[in-house]
């Protein structure tokens, strides 16, 4: 969580920094600031978004300087409290991504030697402890300050009179985009593709001094040369393109993601290529963990595996998990995780580690700290997902969890066939749920008036209820809550009546008669339901209020088409509400705290 920007180069730094800082807003967006170096340093920040401060700043010159956009954890979102923080003189300026988790002690400290704090943060406690060290060697001071810290840190500090950015990074990602005669810091890749696509990625450990001219990178105090990569993500791919938000934007590259993800594994003559080689053990013993909405990804993979390749699967909360769990022995683990930082999936996967098992991620971001702890990687080809809601990367990662298990289907070949031929076709099916857009809208509409929904399935569509709850309650803050169909009158009831809608997946499988069954109990309680149907169903869905019609797939499948009507619907409720789509209250994407 929160998003840091550097710039050292030819251009005037203040615009570089806030373009950079735009492309960041998914990370946090509670306040934000800017520092623009020179002899002297002039900090600008404020409890507002990137676009309100950038309009409040008249012109300042400066070709080098730091930026911020923040999701508050140690203090409450406000002007002090926002990043640039600065040191007593005013000389030295630092923004942080991470939690310092020693900081009152060093506060403590500082203070008892005549330090005065402006913040309650966490993070102010680094200037402070660099110009406590500082003797003319900026590099110097802040290694020597991390020393006394502890906790997670992605960091860019700056000293005035001194024409040079300070990094370091340890458990919170951090880049550095290489320019001609100019370089950039970044959380994350977005950030600066309006600039450069040459990246480096740096280590935990590392230290990295950027000038205008070069990059100079540090591990243990030797010098050492990361390895500069070229990143494959277009600038459009970070842009609105047209769309009112990005996450519509995100819902309508469905097919594509799909279609691109599948390139990734479907070799040249359209064979399976094996994401799981079967001498490693194959899917048997498979423990899966994951956050949010790649958790209900999990969930849906448990399904697939277990209908397609027979074995059992277990599932965790990796939240949860870190603290309770027991990983069974010849456990095979996969961690899955859109971003590759978020927190408690990063601690999952070390433990698994520990407790000697090969982990296997499934991730967006090549290069994210999952994909470096992992022991095998699979990438999901969603592009930059920048809404804070993920849609286009669930999906992608249900196709890679289609991919990890047909090779490993128990079926006969003509139906393993079959599925393949399915699945190629899933972004054609994908773009027709899109193309019913408008009749989704009006759904949306009359639903964005109440104030609590429920969302019910059955098998594999029972976490499509959970996503398409949290998706609705994230972008549109009406309460939500996703439930299994059978698990509905064993409580929930109570709450059930005309101010209660319910939205019912209604699949054409062996669940069908028992939704049907679950949906007229529903009626008797007079809660207006909206049927999801599938083409060739439409009789079923009469029984509801009103129903979202789907087209056909083989059941496996239907996760994907159902997901992609709940997106819709959670986005136009939202939109009727007139919600901050991209940006809801409280969120960020990149969850990089426990
Ligand atoms: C919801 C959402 C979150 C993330 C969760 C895990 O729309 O985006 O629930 O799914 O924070 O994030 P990753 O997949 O990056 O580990």
């Amino acid at each position: 969580m929160c998003g840091i920007v550097g710039y050292i180069g030819r251009r005037q730094a203040q615009p570089v920094l806030f373009n950079c800082l735009s492309k960041l807003e998914y990370r946090g967006y509670d306040s934000c600031g800017i520092a623009l170096l020179g002899d002297s340093i002039q900090v600008c920040k404020d409890e507002v978004r990137v676009k309100a401060l950038e309009k409040a700043l008249p012109p300042i010159a400066g070709l080098a300087g730091i930026g911020h956009t923040r999701w508050a954890t140690h203090g409450e979102p406000s002007r002090a409290n926002a990043h640039p923080h600065c040191d007593c003189t005013g000389r030295i300026a630092v923004v942080h991504n991470g939690v310092i988790s020693n900081f009152q002690r060093l506060k403590d400290k500082l203070i008892s030697t005549g330090h005065v704090f402006a913040s309650e943060t966490d993070t102010e406690v680094l200037p402070h402890l660099i110009e406590s060290y500082y003797q003319g060697d900026l590099e110097e001071a802040v290694e020597r300050s991390l020393a006394d810290i502890e906790g997670s840190y992605a960091i860019i500090a700056v000293v005035a009179g001194e024409a040079k950015l300070v990094v370091a990074r340890k458990d919170s990602p951090l880049i550095i985009g290489i320019g001609d005669r100019e370089n950039f810091v970044a959380s994350d890749v977005p950030a600066i593709l309006d600039y450069t696509s040459r990246v480096v990625y740096l280590e935990d450990g590392d230290i990295a001094l950027v000038t205008a001219d070069g990059v100079r990178v540090r591990e243990n105090g030797a010098r050492i040369d990361r390895a500069e990569h070229l990143i494959q993500w277009s600038v459009a791919d970070a842009q609105k393109s047209g769309y009112e938000h990005f996450m519509l934007k995100e819902i309508h590259e469905q097919p594509r993601v799909i279609r691109d993800t599948l390139r990734e594994y479907i070799s040249a003559d359209g064979l399976a290529a094996e994401v799981i080689p079967s001498g490693e053990g194959g899917l048997e013993n498979m423990l899966i963990a994951a956050c949010g909405t790649s958790y209900h990804a999990a969930l849906i993979g448990k399904y697939i595996i277990e209908q397609l390749v027979r074995v059992p699967v277990k599932v965790e909360l990796a939240s949860e998990f870190n603290y309770c769990g027991q990983v069974p022995p010849g456990s095979n683990a996969l961690v899955i995780t859109q971003s590759g930082e978020t927190a408690d999936a990063l601690k999952t996967m070390k433990k698994l580690k520990e407790a000697g098992c090969q982990v296997l991620a499934i991730t967006n971001v090549v290069g994210s700290t999952a994909s470096r702890i992992a022991d095998h990687v699979i990438y999901t080809r969603a592009g930059p997902e920048i809404s804070v809601a993920a849609t286009k990367s669930f999906i992608s990662q249900l196709v890679a969890l289609y991919w990890m298990a047909l090779p490993h289907a128990r079926v006969d070949l003509r139906t393993l066939d079959e599925l393949i031929m399915e699945l190629r076709q899933l972004p054609a099916r994908v773009q027709e749920v899109l193309d019913n857009e408008a009749a989704i809208r009006e759904h949306a509409r009359r639903l964005a008036r109440f104030n609590d929904v429920f969302f019910i399935g059955r098998g594999a569509n029972y976490p499509v209820a959970l996503e398409g709850a949290l998706k609705l309650k994230e972008v549109s803050y009406i309460h939500a809550e996703g439930y299994a169909a059978g698990e509905l009158k064993h409580g929930p009831f109570a709450l059930l009546g005309a101010e209660a809608p319910v939205v019912a997946i209604l699949a054409s499988d062996h669940t069908g008669e028992a939704m049907l069954t679950s949906i007229k109990e529903i009626r008797a309680r007079k809660s207006p339901l909206i049927a999801v149907v599938e083409e060739g169903n439409e009789a079923a869905g009469e029984i509801a209020d009103s129903a979202i019609i789907v087209p056909r797939v083989n059941q496996v499948f239907s996760p994907v088409i159902n997901t992609v009507a709940l997106q819709l619907l959670a986005y136009y409720a939202a939109r009727e509400r007139g919600c901050p789509i991209d940006f809801p209250r409280n969120l960020a994407k990149s969850v990089t705290v426990e």
